[in-house]
């Protein structure tokens, strides 16, 4: 009872220098982090193992995020934690456009002549200072089947965060994991510490009792035993939004989050008439479509929800099906009684988002556009984003699962 939507994210980056080459002899092909669905949240978390001697470090996965960060002010103890020393090829990586000293007693996170960033509480919108440091991680390589050795990078690149700014993440996480598309997020540090192509594939479960996993390196990639996604990926190209989506960051740094060129939707293969201008990204940044996967439900701009609901609304009639109540966040709900439960969810109008052209779309099926609020109301999982949102259209992780 599952719909299949395999994304691959190629990264686009032109060059990538390598921040940590990996002492081993062995080299991974690829290597592989399992990501669970935080059942108070809806946020995704995943595990990696750090610094000296290495413990499990609880990440939430921030798709668009630009880097990893995490909790230096309490409890981080390791003998191979080093910062970033001012004007070091490690700052101009990260992209750090400050040099600094702290004015307290030396600690991880806290050191005289270091650079710094802005680690970002994608789910809060919060971001504060941060330290640039390296320090040892531990993770599975795979041949895309099934695990193979651990594999260690002696000199990963992260942000250092105060404690403060984990509010908001899902109990237990000591920090985020930046997926994004910068010279530091992980699909990029991986790639140049194991010479492996810039590349990734995420997978996450719809359910919180079920693992989802991130594939960093080349294919295939078996989510389901016998089923390798990489054979029935859909492709779409990535755009570049020019302006940062981050809560803080230096002039002129583009975006890290990953856009798809969304040109029209349909409902139940109808198109529906929507206000173009706002499906491209303009010269603010403003505009167009993201995938993210802090944002748990789909998030349309204000005009495009009222005519996707309108159209999805009217054809849920056509079948029979009896709108009832809403529940928030969502606005609009259905009685459960008349829809008929199918492989790919419940059966409800399909929504399609339109992609380059009419013959590549991303098809919404009812387990991703449909929420169970309780046995008898199943509501339409998107929600309304207020009028000038900075992306019209956030395809939240719902919409992604599997
Ligand atoms: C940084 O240098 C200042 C001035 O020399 C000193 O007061 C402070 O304790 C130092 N901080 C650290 C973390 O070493
Ligand atoms: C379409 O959206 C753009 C950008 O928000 C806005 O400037 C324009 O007025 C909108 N057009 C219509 C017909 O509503
Ligand atoms: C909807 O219900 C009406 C009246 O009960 C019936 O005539 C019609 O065939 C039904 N349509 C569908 C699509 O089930």
């Amino acid at each position: 009872m599952a719909t299949l939507h395999y994304f691959l994210f190629t990264s686009l980056l032109l060059y990538v220098s390598s921040p940590s080459l990996a002492q081993q002899s062995f080299r991974p092909k690829a290597l592989v982090i399992p990501v669970a669905k935080d059942a108070s949240t809806l946020q995704y978390r995943t595990t990696i193992r750090q610094r000296t001697p290495l413990v499990p470090v609880d990440l939430v996965v921030d798709l668009g995020g630009r880097f990893m960060w995490v909790d230096c002010q309490r409890d981080y103890v390791s003998s191979t934690y080093r910062p970033a020393r001012c004007r070091s090829a490690q700052c101009s990586l990260a992209g750090a456009d400050g040099c600094g000293d702290c004015f307290s007693t030396p600690r991880p996170g806290c050191n005289n002549n270091t650079c710094g960033v802005t680690p970002d509480n994608s789910v809060t919108h919060t971001a504060t200072s941060g330290e640039v440091a390296q320090d040892v991680v531990s993770l599975q390589s795979t041949d895309g089947r099934n695990p193979g050795r651990v594999v260690s990078v002696p000199s990963f690149l992260f942000a250092c965060a105060p404690t403060f700014l984990l509010q908001g993440l899902a109990g237990g996480a000591v920090g985020m994991a930046g997926l994004g598309r910068t010279r530091i997020g992980l699909p990029s540090q991986l790639a140049a510490a194991f010479s492996f192509r810039r590349k990734f594939a995420v997978c996450l479960s719809s359910s919180t009792s079920a693992n989802g996993v991130v594939f960093f390196g080349d294919g295939p990639y078996v989510f389901l035993p016998g089923i390798d996604a990489s054979q029935s990926l859909t492709f779409t190209p990535l755009f570049i939004n020019p302006v940062s989506t981050a809560s803080a960051f230096p002039m002129g740094e583009p975006s890290a989050e990953y856009f798809i060129g969304v040109k029209s939707i349909k409902v139940n293969e109808k198109p529906v008439s929507l206000n173009a201008t706002l499906l491209s990204i303009d010269n603010q940044g403003v505009g167009g479509t993201k995938i993210s996967t802090v944002d748990p439900y789909t998030v349309l701009e204000a005009s495009i929800f009222k005519a996707i609901t309108e159209a999805f609304i009217n054809e849920a009639a056509a079948m029979n099906i009896t709108r009832v109540g809403g529940v928030p966040p969502f606005e609009v709900c259905f009685s459960s009684s008349n829809i008929l439960s199918t492989r790919l969810g419940p059966a409800v109008p399909s929504i399609d988002l339109v992609l380059q052209n009419e013959n590549v779309f991303w098809r919404v099926f009812g387990a991703n556009s449909m929420v169970e609020v309780s046995r008898e109301v199943l509501c339409l999982g998107f929600v309304n984003g207020g009028s000038n949102p900075r992306t019209a259209i956030v395809v939240g992780g719902h919409s992604c699962s599997v």
